[in-house]
């Protein structure tokens, strides 16, 4: 979603901002703008619809002088995106300039008060409300621009990551969180860089203070960091390192962000396996396992709670779960659990899946978890990030910064994890026998090179890609561990190459589906070898005998669907609870193909938002 990023330093200010905004892209947005103190003391606030390109386009021309600025790109929720609405917005007096990524939930009530007092908007959105309420405060009550701040930010309901210039104090930047991420960069020449996550501030520094809710943080020229809240109480956020390099936020000679990292896989999974699994290849150790050993060996009942991919990889975790630890385990749309009243009880373990950490709804989901007293869990990709801030304990993925907007190397990594997770724990309550855990670990450290073996049908399916581009409408079928595979496979076309796609468990087909089955509909059959293997078969010989077109992912050397499938994707057996981690490389390649084909932006696709901090 939005994304915002300021510098105040030695530097100029104009290309680390744009540089800034380019590296936060793959967020989501659809405008851009910019707000610098100019050499002569002007405020200029610049914006363009559209992508950062033309930001600069427009910018070509103009004033883009200065050391200290801050800029942003709009996800639209409150007026459509246009100019006017784009951020940063000006205060009635253009002494202030503000971005904001989140929601002013009470901004209309707001907005009815300033305009009784003769102030008058520009744009429709909940962003002008707060930069015209602060001036407002700081103007009548004869306040400084902090001390409005903390008095605007008492009167405010929502969530919030805000930033402030004010021309009258030209060496400052104010910035502040609730439930929306920032994060202050600390540069090397007491310079300050800011952004939503680390990634605009990685090649500059590698300190970094992630701001906490309630906090608000004032950039000085040659002064130190000061972090205070709305009641100007002292707070001391930990300095602490980042370790993204520079290479994981570039595109390393792919075309697109999401190739490279479908690519990266193997390497990824040996990095969340990395420390975790013994050399001799047959242990696990989590230590979020051996801390809270009792809660997690003693959870009566497991709740998974996600969103989107994360989900289904909920669904495989729920699976894990419950063949290898016997524990029942719920798996919940985070933004179905938050309003549904669910029934939470004290030993419930409830495990948040998120691979931004930021994700608005399980954050919330987390909120309700916490308050009924079960004990929280929390499976991200972002280091430092949200959700492994307010859940008490969890596992981090490891699988490095992942840019592209379609979710694949967090989905693999999550269920790694959960792979691992199941393991500790069967382990721990001796619901499986040390053979089967030591072999099921075992075949953990051989999935990296697996996945390399599956990463080999990628010139296969380029070419079987370009054969369905013409479809409308994709089925994707599979049963046990495979059916999350299917749904996730279908959620990737959908969302990078716009075609509609279902993913359904195979035989639940007859009670709906198969009514669409047609020499137009592709149908894909996630059908390795496992015990559902033969139903699965009778499922594909249903869609043949309607005309349907099969493509089946089988297990190397399956020559019985080779003769009923129009065609077959070989993949490299292992146990059936590790099948996702193989089945959806051809799925995840498959979409991107596809979308190439129809010349779409892959890693941007409309109206999608890589960390949805709203609800
Ligand atoms: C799909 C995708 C989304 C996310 C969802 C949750 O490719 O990326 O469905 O999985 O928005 O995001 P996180 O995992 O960051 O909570």
């Amino acid at each position: 979603m939005c994304g915002i990023v300021g510098y105040i330093g030695q530097k100029k200010a104009y290309p680390i901002l744009i540089k800034g905004l380019q590296r936060l892209e793959y967020r989501g947005y659809d405008s851009a703008g910019v707000a610098m103190i100019s050499t002569n003391g002007n405020l200029n606030v610049y914006k363009a619809k559209g992508k950062v390109a033309d930001l600069e386009t427009f910018c070509e021309d103009k004033d883009v002088s200065g050391s200290v600025g801050i800029a942003h790109t709009r996800w639209a929720t409150h007026g459509e995106p246009n100019i006017t609405n784009a951020h940063p917005h000006y205060s009635a007096s253009g002494r202030l300039a503000l971005i904001h990524n989140g929601i002013i939930e009470n901004y209309a009530t707001i907005k009815e008060n300033l305009i009784a007092r003769g102030i008058h908007f520009k744009s429709v959105t909940d962003t002008e409300v707060l930069v015209q309420l602060i001036e407002h405060i700081m103007l009548s009550n004869d306040l400084c621009i902090l001390e409005a701040v903390q008095v605007a930010l008492h009167q405010v309901i929502g969530a919030y990551a805000i930033a402030i210039l004010d021309c009258e104090h030209p060496d400052t930047i104010i910035c502040a969180r609730q439930s929306s991420p920032l994060v202050v960069g600390l540069g090397e020449e007491g310079d300050f860089y800011l952004a939503s996550d680390a990634s605009p501030i990685a090649e500059y520094t590698d300190k970094v203070v992630y701001l906490n809710d309630g906090d608000i943080a004032v950039m000085q020229l040659g002064k130190d960091l000061i972090v205070v809240n709305t009641d100007n109480e002292t707070q001391h956020p930990k300095v602490k390192l980042i370790d993204v390099t520079l290479g994981q936020l570039e595109k390393g000679g792919y075309p697109f962000f999401m190739l490279k990292e479908i690519f990266e896989q193997p390497n990824c999974i040996r990095d969340c396996m990395r420390g975790r699994i013994n050399v001799e290849g047959n242990r696990i150790t989590l230590s979020a396992v051996i801390d809270y050993r009792e809660k997690l060996v003693n959870a009566h009942r497991i709740i998974i709670v996600a969103c989107g991919t994360s989900w289904h990889a909920g669904l495989i975790g729920k699976q894990l779960i419950e063949s290898l630890c016997r524990i029942p385990v719920e798996v919940e749309y985070a933004s179905e659990f938050r309003y549904r009243e669910p029934v939470i009880f004290h030993d419930d373990v409830v495990i948040a899946i998120s691979q931004s950490g930021e994700t608005a709804d399980t954050l919330a989901a987390i909120e309700l978890a916490r308050r009924s007293g079960a004990f929280v869990f929390g499976v991200c990709n972002a280091i430092g990030a949200s959700i492994p801030r307010q859940t008490q304990t969890g596992v981090y993925i490891h699988v490095g910064p992942e840019i592209g907007v379609a979710s694949t190397k967090a989905f693999t990594g999550q269920v790694t994890v959960l792979s691992m997770l199941a393991l500790c724990i069967a382990n721990e309550r001796c619901t499986i026998t040390d053979n089967q855990y030591k072999e099921m670990v075992a075949e953990l450290t051989r999935i990296p090179a697996k996945m390399e073996e599956a990463l080999t049908t990628n010139e296969q399916i380029e070419h079987l890609s370009s054969i369905f581009t013409y479809a409308k409408n994709c089925l994707y079928l599979g049963r046990g561990y495979n059916y999350p595979v299917a749904l996730e496979g279908a959620l990737k076309l959908k969302e990078i190459s716009y075609i509609h796609a279902e993913g359904y468990p195979a035989a639940e087909m007859k009670h709906g589906p198969i009514a669409l089955i047609d020499s137009e509909m592709p149908v894909f059959v996630i059908a390795t070898r496992d015990k559902l293997y033969e139903k699965v078969i009778s499922n594909i010989q249903e869609v043949r005998a309607r005309g349907g077109r099969v493509i089946a992912l089988v297990t190397r050397g399956d020559e019985q669907i080779r003769n009923l499938a129009n065609h077959v994707i070989e993949l490299p057996d292992t146990f059936e609870c590790f099948q996702p981690l193989i089945a959806s490389i051809p799925l995840q390649l498959l979409a991107y193909h596809i979308a190439v084909c129809k010349g779409k932006d892959v890693d941007r696709p409309r109206n999608l938002a890589k960390s949805v901090t709203v609800e």
